[in-house]
C-alpha cells in the first residue's frame, strides 16, 4: 500500500538517501539539489510503501505565479517527482499518481488543478501521468535545462480516475 505524506524533519535520515540513477538525473537533480528547492511554499512530500520511504515529490504552491502557463490563480505546481533506483519498477509511481488527487483534495482543498512539466525525452514519466489523469496541453515548456517539456494538467477532485 501507498502513503503519501507531507516531509518532517523525521524522514530526513531517510529521504538523503534517495536518488535516482545517472540517467534519470536530467529529469530531477539530486535530492540534495531538490531539498535545497523546497521551502514553505515549495512543499516536500514523502511516498511510503510498506513503511519504506520510496519515493518523492514537491509541490509547489507559487507555481501559477511563476509559470504563464499556469495562470490560474489556485493551480498548483508538481515537481521533481521521483521513485528511489532500488524501489523502481515495483508499481509505487502508478499508485502514488493515482492517489494524488485524492490527497491533494484533502491537503490542498483551495486549489482545483495541478500542472507538471515533463522532459519530452522522459516518455515514462509522460505515460506514467497520463494513466494518473493528466492531460497533455500540447504546449511545451522550454526553460527546463535538459530540453523541452511537455506541460500537462490534471483536476484535483476527491474522485480517483483510475486511467487504463
Ligand atoms: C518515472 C518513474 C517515477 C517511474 O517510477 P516506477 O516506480 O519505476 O514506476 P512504476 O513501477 O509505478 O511503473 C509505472 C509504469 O511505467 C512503466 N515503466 C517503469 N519503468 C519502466 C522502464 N524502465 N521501461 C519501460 N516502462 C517502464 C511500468 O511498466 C508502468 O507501466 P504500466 O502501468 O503500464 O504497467 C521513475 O522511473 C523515476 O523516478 N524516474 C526518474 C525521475 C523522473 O524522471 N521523474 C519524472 C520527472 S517529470
Amino acid at each position: 500500500m501507498v502513503i503519501i505524506e507531507k516531509m518532517t524533519t523525521q524522514h530526513l535520515a531517510d529521504v538523503i538517501n534517495l536518488g535516482v540513477v545517472e540517467e534519470q538525473r536530467k529529469f530531477v537533480g539530486t535530492i540534495d539539489e531538490i531539498l535545497k528547492s523546497a521551502n514553505a511554499q515549495v512543499r516536500p512530500h514523502v511516498i511510503f510503501a510498506e513503511d519504506q520511504i520510496v519515493g518523492f515529490f514537491l509541490i509547489d504552491i507559487t507555481y501559477s505565479k511563476n509559470y504563464d502557463f499556469a495562470k490560474q490563480s489556485n493551480s498548483i505546481g508538481l515537481r521533481s517527482f521521483f521513485i528511489s533506483k532500488e524501489y523502481q519498477g515495483g508499481g509505487y509511481a502508478k499508485q502514488a499518481i493515482l492517489i494524488l488527487p485524492n490527497y491533494l483534495s484533502e491537503a490542498y482543498p483551495n486549489h482545483t488543478e495541478i500542472f507538471l512539466t515533463v522532459n519530452c525525452q522522459n516518455s515514462i514519466a509522460k505515460a506514467l501521468y497520463l494513466k494518473g489523469g493528466f492531460k497533455d496541453t500540447n504546449s511545451l515548456y522550454y526553460g527546463g535545462s535538459a530540453g523541452p517539456q511537455h506541460i500537462m494538467v490534471r483536476a484535483i477532485s476527491s474522485s480517483i480516475e483510475t486511467g487504463s
